[in-house]
């Protein structure tokens, strides 16, 4: 018999797991219950407290949640700062350089998740000259091309640690080392990593790091967390930057911005503090669980799921060795779309990609019998539809 497994403890923090089998923490992870509380924390400081609640609680906020995700990531004290999302990161990033100069390159992989792709295509009107590098298979990026696309002209390589459609995961590492090597930054997007797999920012020495927390987190839409190399912190000044990235933002000064210290100096306008404190609540919980136990649990569990799919014949889009596979396994089998809608009227919660299938993305509060009866619906409902055909 195999030992319990201790990390279903945490199912009772999760409202959403007593009703269905939540196979979809790639998307956006289950409420923890304690969001509730936070929420009503939230709105019982305004109500009481009004406008003080910026400088008693709301003002620090952001800082004190970048930095309990910060240390998911083993980043430095106060080299996080909150945004609202990725791409308005990735904004942020570019905003820092100038893309008239010969240096103007821009790599990426047409794996990126398209709202980052769109982000940068868009900076060719500033004077970006756009890489783009394709996949062969639908599931990698093909390493050896886009450490070849990286040359002396490469400014920004803007790359996904794992690809939202497969889940592999890329060799940040030696993307890294190349673009360092010829002088160039990397912003690595770790929206499908940072919860389910290792992310050591300082191992990777990369540049930038950003993502979401309302995936594999459980952190709710409306805040993402943008990683800036300190050394790099105290050079860049970002353009797209407003009165928080101000050293003195109640001086409320006339012209230009004298900035302020990081993590401030990456952030702009007034911070979504109602979004900030629902997410300190799934940030807590992943930390408290510990990134490695997480990672073996879901090794284990997309593993068994790439076998259940091989019995029944059915196309794998991500990759097989564990190693290189992040938190999800996309399954394509006959009319995947719309098991995907049926599967969703069973209460078995997925989605479905076009070039993916069907993700099924089992995180540490799933059971392995989830695992076994999602795959176990999917051949009832084919099985039903051929019966019907
Ligand atoms: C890898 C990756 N990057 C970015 C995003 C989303 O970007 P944004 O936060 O700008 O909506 C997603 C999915 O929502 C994603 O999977």
């Amino acid at each position: 018999m195999s030992a319990p497994d201790e990390l279903l403890r945490y199912r009772s923090q999760f409202p959403i797991l007593e009703r269905t089998n939540y196979m979809i923490s790639n998307s956006l992870g289950a409420m923890p219950k304690a969001v509730y509380g936070a929420l009503q924390g939230f709105a019982d400081t305004w109500a009481t407290r009004g406008v003080r609640a910026w400088e008693e609680r709301w003002w620090m906020l952001a800082l004190e949640v970048a930095n309990d995700l910060g240390a998911l990531m083993n980043a430095p004290e106060n080299s996080v700062s909150i945004h609202q999302n990725v791409t308005t990161c990735e904004a942020v990033v570019a905003s820092c350089f100038d893309f008239t100069g010969k240096r103007n390159k821009v790599v990426y992989s047409d794996m990126n998740f398209p709202s980052v792709m769109y982000f940068w295509e868009a900076q060719r009107s500033y004077g970006a000259q756009v890489h783009m590098v394709k996949t062969d298979d639908g599931i990698t990026v093909p390493i050896e091309r886009m450490l070849e696309a990286i040359d002396e002209q490469t400014l920004i390589v803007p790359i996904s640690h794992v690809i939202f459609r497969s889940a592999y995961i890329q060799d940040a590492k030696a993307i890294i080392e190349k673009a360092h090597k010829v002088g160039a930054y990397v912003v690595l997007d770790t929206f499908q990593s940072l919860g389910t797999v290792p992310v050591d920012v300082q191992a990777l020495n990369v540049d930038f790091a950003c993502g979401g927390v309302l995936k594999w987190l459980c952190g709710g839409p409306g805040v993402a967390y943008l990683y800036v190399r300190p050394d790099l912190g105290k050079r860049v000044q970002p353009k797209f930057t407003g009165w928080f990235g101000h050293e003195n933002a109640f001086e409320f000064a006339i012209g230009p911005t004298r900035y302020a210290e990081t993590p401030y100096r990456f952030m702009n306008g007034t911070t979504q503090i109602a979004t900030i404190e629902a997410a300190h609540p799934g940030i807590k919980i992943i930390r408290e669980v510990g990134i490695d136990k997480i990672r073996e649990k879901s090794k284990r569990m997309t593993s068994r799921l790439i076998e259940l799919a091989d019995g029944h014949g059915w196309r794998v889009n991500s990759p097989r060795a564990a190693e290189q596979r992040g938190g999800t396994v996309s399954i394509d089998m006959p009319d995947s779309q719309q098991v995907s809608r049926e599967l969703l009227a069973r209460e078995v919660i997925v989605d479905w990609r076009p070039k993916a299938g069907v993700r099924f993305s089992p995180h540490f509060y799933n059971t392995d019998e989830e695992v076994e009866s999602a795959i176990a619906a999917v051949a009832d409902i084919l099985k039903s539809r051929a019966v019907i055909a």
